[in-house]
């Protein structure tokens, strides 16, 4: 595990001088600030709390709780309402500025919604979830395209203190039905359908699956999209048009506690089902809106442009809360980087003056291979900042991003946070920080990482290890809905004391931090998260499957891909067809992003004589890395190996 680094002394470029004089944090401002908010958290983050959020009650104490108890709460006795913060304290100065451009999937349909529009919007669906029987602490299923009523759907939940669950809208009904199950949410609010790149996705179809299964759920609020003809029950489906007509435009925000749950989101682990994060209102909103501001360095008058879906953290942090609560213009893209062609993206970039742009490595990695042509065409000048996020993003996709796309003048953000941590914890700030290409840089205000071995010390500088965060801060997690000892296993139990990322990294002598990626079984497909076992569970669903594992190969576009080792049922015969049966009954249950790259048969898997699969051989094999397979002194089935290469090479179109 402790590769000990090369030290190769790695490329830099320094802050541009004409940022760095209007960033709001220069270098030296990092180093005090950041040395204070280690020194005197409490005086830092009460200081930020009040600075960045209104309370409509002041907080009596900052912090309190540990992660030895995992029991942190922020800003206690505080209370506030995260859609007054994000609209109504906006009304008098900004009223008129826009909040949300919306750009749909046809480059022809446009929306810009005012802060004055998007605050009647939202008390109007508030009433209207009031009317059906919505109240404070409810949870509220949200599965919608990107359309600005996702925004206005959680913003009202936000409004009544209901907690919205906000699910994918990628995800297959199978995925709908235990989200909505664990949080036993009381409602759905979904469209007829989406379009993505022209093609129309069944949401509403989905949503009717889904619900076969949930009893609880006695409303379903459908908004109109495509207008294609959908299946209609009388007694629980409303148009959301209608809501919003006959919702009464005047809603008194409700004042919640600093510590009551703003939303669950659903993200994938180790093992088992996905879990609901649930992330509280104080802690995050101050956390968001403040590195919302300072690592996008966001000024009052510029166009931001987050490409994430709402269905993830990104979208919840950066797309809705953090730019909205600083009265931000929020630019909200219904469709994908190709469609109608691969220009796309600087297209619109180029029509709404786009000034900050954040996206995936694996987006651009897929606009870099079709040449630079598509960007060049387009004119980019708006632009002054970028940024990624999802997945550590290679030096030479990097040096494009920085020289074709920002043409050399836009610092890049490289953002390495997760959904457990709200917002982003590690990343430079642009006037403060030199960019190394592949690096996600120094910490934030108020976080301690450190690199730990296998026991748990810390370990030398460039060598590789855990990270892990050793202090809270105001955005991380509160617990994992409905399952708190589940919360304390994941996170704090083989590091005491600390909160254990999940993922590998080295710092070096620079004090900068190199992600690697995950150091357990989640996977990263294209950005999204995936764990090994949910794949491992569809494919036994399958009547021919006795047995499966799941691991991840590198991929060119999408980062890593799945590849899974099927067993069959002695008395079935593997087959091609049944592959792609494989592949289609892993669709539908997860969804189209958890479908496997490829699938090997295997007569048995190799496993430990405790019975634990060989994940390790595994992932070398499906690698092509089989000259050294490590120790495999272990195995009770040491036969499978020849097997398992045999078999490896049919799949030689697979690298
Ligand atoms: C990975 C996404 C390298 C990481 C916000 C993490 C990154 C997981 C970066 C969380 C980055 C995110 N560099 N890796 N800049 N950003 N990751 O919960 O493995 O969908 O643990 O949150 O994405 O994924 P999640």
């Amino acid at each position: 595990m402790h590769t000990e680094r090369v030290n190769i002394m790695s490329k830099h470029y320094e802050v541009p001088s004409t940022f760095a004089k209007k960033a709001y944090i220069n270098e030296a401002l990092y180093q005090k600030w950041y040395q204070q908010s280690i020194d005197e958290p409490e005086t830092f983050w009460g200081e930020r709390a009040k600075e960045f959020i209104s309370w409509h009650t002041p907080f009596e104490a900052v912090k309190s709780g540990s992660f030895e108890k995992a029991d942190m709460r922020w800003f206690i006795g505080g209370k506030l309402n995260a859609s007054f913060n994000c609209l109504d304290r906006h009304l008098k100065d900004n009223g008129k500025k826009v909040a949300i451009i919306w750009e749909g999937d046809d480059p022809n349909e446009t929306r810009k919604i005012t802060y004055k529009e998007l605050h009647e919007l939202v008390s109007r669906f508030a009433n209207g979830l009031k009317n059906y029987g919505i109240q404070k602490g409810d949870r509220v299923c949200i599965y919608l395209p990107m359309i600005p009523e996702v925004a206005i759907a959680m913003l009202a939940c936000a409004r009544i203190g209901a907690i919205h669950s906000v699910v994918f809208g990628g995800f297959s009904s199978d995925s709908l039905k235990t989200r909505i199950l664990d949080s036993d949410c009381k409602m759905v609010i979904t469209a007829d359908e989406g379009i993505r790149a022209g093609k129309k996705i069944a949401l509403k179809e989905n949503t009717d699956a889904a619900l076969k299964g949930c009893p609880n759920v006695k409303k379903v609020i459908v908004v109109k999209r495509t207008g294609n003809p959908i299946h209609w029950e009388k007694n629980r489906d409303i148009w959301y048009h209608e809501v919003i007509e006959g919702g009464d435009p005047q809603c008194e925000p409700e004042m919640i506690d600093s510590d009551d749950p703003l939303f669950i989101l659903y993200t994938s682990g180790s093992t088992g089902r996905p879990k609901g994060v649930l992330h509280t209102t104080g802690g995050y909103l101050v956390y968001v809106a403040m590195t919302h501001k300072y690592i996008f360095d966001y000024h009052e008058e510029d166009i931001y442009w987050c490409t994430a879906d709402v269905g993830w953290i990104t979208g919840h942090s950066y797309i809705i809360y953090g730019p909205l609560a600083n009265a931000a213009t929020t630019v909200m893209f219904e469709g994908v980087p190709h469609y109608p062609s691969f220009s796309r993206y600087w297209e619109i970039v180029d029509k709404h003056k786009v000034n900050i742009f954040y996206t995936a490595p694996t987006a651009i990695r897929a606009l870099r291979r079709e040449g630079d042509l598509f960007v060049s065409k387009t004119s980019r000048k708006s632009l002054k900042l970028l940024g990624t996020v999802g997945e550590p993003i290679n030096p030479e996709v990097w040096e494009w991003y920085y020289q074709v796309v920002g043409e050399g003048r836009c610092p890049i953000v490289d953002t390495w946070w997760q959904t457990e941590t709200g917002g982003i914890l590690i990343s430079p700030l642009p006037g403060a920080t030199a960019l190394k290409p592949g690096s996600a840089t120094l910490p934030f205000f108020g976080i301690e990482p450190e690199i730990v071995d296998e026991t748990g010390k810390p370990i030398k500088t460039n060598t590789s290890g855990k990270l892990v965060i050793k202090k809270p801060w105001p955005g991380f997690m509160k617990t994992i809905y409905g399952d708190h000892q589940r919360f304390i296993d994941t996170y704090f139990k083989e590091v005491k004391g600390v909160y254990l990322t999940g993922d590998g990294a080295h710092r070096d002598e620079e004090g900068d931090y190199w992600i690697s990626g995950r150091n357990d079984d989640v996977i990263k497909v294209s950005g999204h998260r995936l764990g090994t076992e949910e794949i491992e569970s569809s494919l036994l669903e399958h009547p021919a499957v006795s047995e499966a594992a799941v691991v991840a190969i590198p991929h060119e576009i999408k980062g890593e891909a799945i590849y899974a080792y099927v067993s069959t049922k002695a008395e079935i015969e593997p087959s091609e067809n049944l592959k792609q049966e494989l592949k289609r009954q892993v669709r539908n249950s997860i969804g189209p992003i958890a479908t496997p790259e490829e699938i090997q048969w295997t007569e048995a898997l190799p496993k430990t004589r405790s019975g634990k699969i060989m994940r390790r051989l595994l992932r070398k094999v499906a690698r092509n890395e089989i000259e050294d397979l490590g120790d495999v002194s272990t195995l009770s089935n040491p036969f499978v190996i020849e097997e398992l290469i045999r078999e490896r090479k049919k799949n030689q179109d697979i690298p």
